[in-house]
């Protein structure tokens, strides 16, 4: 879909993000990881923002959870698949508005709600989490 709208830059500074323990990725591991990301892709598919997306869900999900193994505490996995995150830059070509935002961060939420026993995520470390994607979202918003 081609942007119709102009680059809208959040008033926040990016650098202020939570940081993140990587014990949750020594807890959940690659295999945990990837299906937290399934289940956030299963949700996103189902939601009224799956026209943003691409026709395969799960392989998008499989890029997406290459970058949570490494923000998580894991190898730098999507580096190497991918290159530099560079994520606003990435998410340009989608007009992400605060309203998608929300649902967007629903979604993920919603498969973090028995993160423990699905994924193995260390629930100590969830509320940093949940933080860090909200944050994190707000910086996403490129469009007013
Ligand atoms: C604010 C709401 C957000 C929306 C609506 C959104 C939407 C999207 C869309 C449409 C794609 C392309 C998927 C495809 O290939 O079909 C994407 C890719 C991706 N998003 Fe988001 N996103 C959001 C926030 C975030 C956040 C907060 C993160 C990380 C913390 C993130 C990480 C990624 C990653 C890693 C990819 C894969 C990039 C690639 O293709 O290599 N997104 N997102």
């Amino acid at each position: 879909m081609a942007r119709t709208k102009p680059i809208h830059v959040p008033n926040m500074d990016p650098s202020d993000m939570p940081s993140l323990d990587p014990a949750i990725y020594a807890s959940m591991g690659e295999e945990g990881v990837f299906r937290m990301l399934s289940e956030v892709y299963c949700r996103l598919e189902a939601s009224s923002i799956r026209g943003m997306f691409g026709e395969d869900m799960q392989e998008a999900s499989q890029r997406s959870a290459a970058f949570y193994v490494q923000l998580l505490g894991g190898p730098q996995m999507y580096n190497e698949r991918y290159g530099n995150p560079m994520m606003r830059r990435r998410h340009f070509p989608f007009e992400i508005d605060e309203a998608s935002r929300v649902v967007w961060r629903d979604c993920f939420y919603a498969a973090l709600e028995n993160a423990e026993n699905d994924y193995g995520f260390p629930p100590e470390h969830l509320p940093a989490f949940k933080a860090f994607l909200e944050r994190f979202s707000k910086w996403m918003v490129n469009t007013a």
